[in-house]
C-alpha cells in the first residue's frame, strides 16, 4: 500500500517536453496543482492536453523536465504514481456486454477491494445509476456511460484522479451532472485535474485555470484573475464582464 506523501502540491509539472518525432508538442510546460483543488488545464485541439495526462498517468514518457504526482516521480516511481491515480480518458472505458453493475464489480476485482458488491452498489447510487444497474451499458445514453466511467475511477478511492474530456459531447444536463460529481469528488479532498475545451466548463468547476498554448502555460491563475487580464471594459452604458472564452480568445489571439 502507498504511504500517502502530505507534502507539497498533488501534481508538480516543471518543464515538461514532449515531441512526436519532429513535431514538439510540450515545450517547457510547469503548474502545479493544490491538494484537494481543481484545476482545469484548457487548450484547442492538438495543444497536448491529453499527452500532458499521459505523462502524467505514467502511460507516455517525457523528453525532458520532471513531474511528480502525490510527491511520486513520474519517471522514478512510476508503480507508485499507478497507485495513487485513477485516470478516466477521452474516450468512455466501459464494457458495453456488460452491466453497468458487473464493470463496476469487475474493476473492483481488479483493484483488489474488500467487498467489490457494496463498493458497486454504493456507487451506482451516488451516480443515479441503480435503476440501470442490471443493463448492459450498450443501452445507455453518453451521460449515463460518462457518469458510469467515472464512478469506475473512483474504486481505491485514489487522492489524484484525471479526467481527460470528461464531458465531452455530452448535453447540458448530463454535463451538469458530472461538474456536481467531480465537485463533491473535490469537496473530499481528492484531486481533480480536468482537461476541457469547453470553457464555461472551466469556469464552473476549477479553482485554477491553466490555458496550454503553443506547447506552453501561457496563463494560469483562478477565474478572478484570469478574467483581470483583460483590459477595463470601454465605457458603456451596460457593463458586461469579460466571459472566460473572451479571454481565452484574446489571450491566444496575441500569441498566434
Ligand atoms: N502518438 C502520436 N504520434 C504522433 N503525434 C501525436 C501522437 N499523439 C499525439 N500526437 C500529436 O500531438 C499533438 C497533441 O496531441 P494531444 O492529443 O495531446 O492534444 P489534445 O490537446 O489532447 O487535443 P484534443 O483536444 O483534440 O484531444 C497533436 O498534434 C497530435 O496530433
Ligand atoms: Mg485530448
Amino acid at each position: 500500500m502507498t504511504v500517502r506523501s502530505t507534502a507539497g502540491p498533488a501534481i508538480r509539472v516543471q518543464g515538461l517536453e514532449k515531441a512526436y518525432g519532429t513535431k514538439a508538442v510540450l515545450r517547457g510546460v510547469d503548474f502545479d496543482v493544490a491538494r484537494g483543488s481543481i484545476f482545469a488545464l484548457l487548450g484547442s485541439n492538438g495543444a497536448g492536453k491529453t499527452t500532458t495526462i499521459r505523462i502524467l498517468s505514467t502511460l507516455l514518457k517525457a523528453d525532458a523536465g520532471t513531474a511528480a504526482v502525490n510527491g511520486f516521480d513520474v519517471a522514478t516511481q512510476p508503480a507508485d504514481v499507478r497507485e495513487s491515480i485513477s485516470l478516466t480518458g477521452q474516450f468512455a472505458a466501459v464494457d458495453e456486454i456488460l452491466t453497468g453493475r458487473e464493470n463496476l464489480v469487475l474493476v473492483a476485482k481488479l483493484r483488489h477491494v474488500a467487498d467489490p458488491g457494496a463498493v458497486a452498489d454504493d456507487l451506482l447510487d451516488r451516480f443515479s445509476l441503480t435503476e440501470a444497474a442490471a443493463r448492459r451499458t450498450a443501452t445507455y445514453s453518453g451521460g449515463m456511460r460518462r457518469r458510469l466511467d467515472i464512478a469506475m475511477s473512483l474504486i481505491g478511492d485514489s487522492p489524484v484522479i484525471f479526467l481527460d474530456e470528461p464531458t465531452a459531447g455530452l448535453d447540458p444536463e448530463a454535463r451538469i451532472e458530472v461538474w456536481q460529481t467531480v465537485q463533491e469528488l473535490a469537496g473530499h479532498g481528492t484531486t481533480v485535474l480536468l482537461t476541457t475545451q469547453y470553457l464555461e466548463e472551466a469556469e464552473q468547476l476549477a479553482d485554477r485555470i491553466a490555458i496550454l498554448h503553443q506547447g506552453r502555460i501561457i496563463v494560469n491563475g483562478t477565474l478572478t484573475e484570469l478574467k483581470q487580464l483583460l483590459p477595463p471594459a470601454e465605457i458603456e452604458y451596460v457593463e458586461k464582464q469579460p466571459t472566460l472564452e473572451d479571454v481565452f480568445l484574446a489571450i491566444t489571439k496575441d500569441r498566434a
